[in-house]
């Protein structure tokens, strides 16, 4: 089929990839020239395992190419829409002006046949808002579905190409077909498919943020309280996550959730319930993010207290990105923990397997260390922020050699303690042996 896809950034870029990959005819679209350019040349402009070799797979056998503008030579059966929908303003309400306007542009070259389809997350009730402008702007009733988009980063393709399910909003038949057509090998190997109406599938993305994140803070929650009483929160979390009512993934505790997705989704999504009338329903996911915040402000805590002051003190930050095998540093708790360190007088050194060429100029307060045994000399703490596998590999040993005090805030609880311990480190993991 050919298919067109608007947005090139984290959600765009993979997803016009995978649809290459299911063997459609794509056009990528982006306003961002400096993307395009490097899409055409086989290079994706964040970091996400697999994607780059799949990318030059796809241009070179011509399934996939990239412009700024809408002129085609065929046009699209379906345009997906994959552009950004941040936080805006203080209501943490999302900002959707980046699809209304997408948008727009897809509403002056379609035929009343196209369909178009949403990927972006957005608050409830967008859909019909964009369903309504772009009718006026065609001249004609635009088909629209809502198709919202599952994948993590770091697993991106392979959680395009492999979804735990698919979900399409649709207001019409023709448009559900369409999509169905779209992604004819994935269901054909028998992944559920949800068809729901159009809010639904706009509420499921942005519902299914809002559980993990309040399954990260709840034991997140549980930490603060076994910090306080003596109990190991790791501990808890391997006990009450063998119930598989519960499940033991998203219930690691430490420094908690970042990224681009999650923290603002559930802000947008206490605005839009608010201005429904429905914010009570939904006021626990304030809680929720000042929990996650406060671990934060734990971690810099505990560097004060561990080192009497923070002014001068020598700080090393592993890690960046808001999680391993991504270079994405929005709202990333170590990021943020690292500058709220630096702003209270630290030095603070950062280290990162991939973030760092993203850091780019940004952030000068940091010192950047690309050699991660160049970095550990002779700092006074060592944060462990984000678990890439190069960190948990560390040998304890040698690594203690090169700083100038062994203590370490393991604030993803990866570590070995007992390893670390006989090495002589003093390991503090949030949540287990943390005692005031
Ligand atoms: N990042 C993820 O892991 C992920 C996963 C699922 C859903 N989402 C959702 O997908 C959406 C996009 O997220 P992202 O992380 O890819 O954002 P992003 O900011 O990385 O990328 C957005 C891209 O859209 C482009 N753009 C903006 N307006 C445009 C227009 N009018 N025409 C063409 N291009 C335009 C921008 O230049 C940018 O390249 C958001 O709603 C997000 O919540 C993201």
């Amino acid at each position: 089929m050919k298919i067109c896809v608007v947005g090139l950034g984290y959600l765009g870029a993979t997803h016009a990839v995978a649809m290459a990959e299911l063997g459609h005819d794509v056009v990528g679209i982006d306003l961002d020239s400096t993307k395009v350019g490097s899409m055409n040349a086989g290079k994706v402009s964040f970091h996400e395992p697999g994607l780059e070799v799949a990318l030059r797979e796809a241009l070179s056998r011509k399934l996939v190419r990239f412009q700024k503008t809408f002129e085609m030579t065929e046009p699209a059966q379906v345009i997906f829409i994959c552009v950004g929908t941040p936080q805006t303003g203080s209501d943490g309400s999302a900002d959707t002006s980046f699809v209304m306007s997408a948008g727009e542009s897809v509403a002056r070259v379609i035929s009343p046949e196209t369909v178009v389809v949403g990927k972006s997350t957005v608050p409830v009730g967008t859909a019909a808002a964009l369903r309504d402008q772009m009718s006026e702007v065609a001249g004609f009733p635009v088909r629209l579905a809502w198709n919202p988009e599952f994948l993590r980063e770091g697993t991106a393709l392979e959680d395009s190409l492999k979804p735990n399910r698919i979900v399409i909003g649709s207001w019409d038949d023709y448009s559900s077909q369409k999509l169905k057509e779209v992604y004819k090998p994935i269901l054909n190997r028998g992944t559920p498919l949800v068809e729901v109406d159009v809010p639904t599938a706009e509420l499921v993305k942005v519902a299914a943020n809002a559980f993990l994140a309040t399954k990260v803070s709840f034991i997140n929650a549980m930490a603060e309280v076994a910090e306080v009483s003596g109990a190991d929160a790791v501990e808890l979390a391997k006990a009450i996550g063998y119930d598989d009512r519960i499940g033991n993934k998203f219930l690691r505790n430490g420094i908690g959730f970042g990224g681009g997705c999650l923290p603002k989704d559930i802000r947008g999504f206490v605005a839009r319930a608010e201005e429904l009338g429905a914010g009570e329903a939904v006021s626990f996911l304030k809680d929720v993010d000042v929990i996650n915040q406060r671990r934060r402000a734990r971690v810099v805590a505990l560097a004060e207290q561990e080192m009497g002051g923070l002014k001068d003190r020598r700080i090393l930050m592993l890690g960046l990105s808001f999680k391993p095998d991504s270079d994405d540093m929005r709202d990333s708790p170590a990021l943020d923990i690292a500058l709220r360190l630096a702003q209270a007088g630290a030095k603070v050194t950062v280290h990162d397997p991939v973030a760092l060429n993203a850091l780019g100029e940004k952030h000068p307060e940091l010192i950047r260390e690309q050699d991660l045994s160049a970095a550990a000399r002779d700092q006074e703490l060592v944060i462990l922020g984000t678990e890439w596998s190069e960190y948990r590999a560390i040998e304890p040993k040698a690594f203690g050699d090169l700083v100038a005090n062994k203590l370490i805030i393991d604030g993803r609880n990866v570590l070995d303690v007992a390893a670390w311990q006989a090495a002589g480190w003093r390991l503090i993991a949030l949540g287990r042996n943390v005692h005031n």
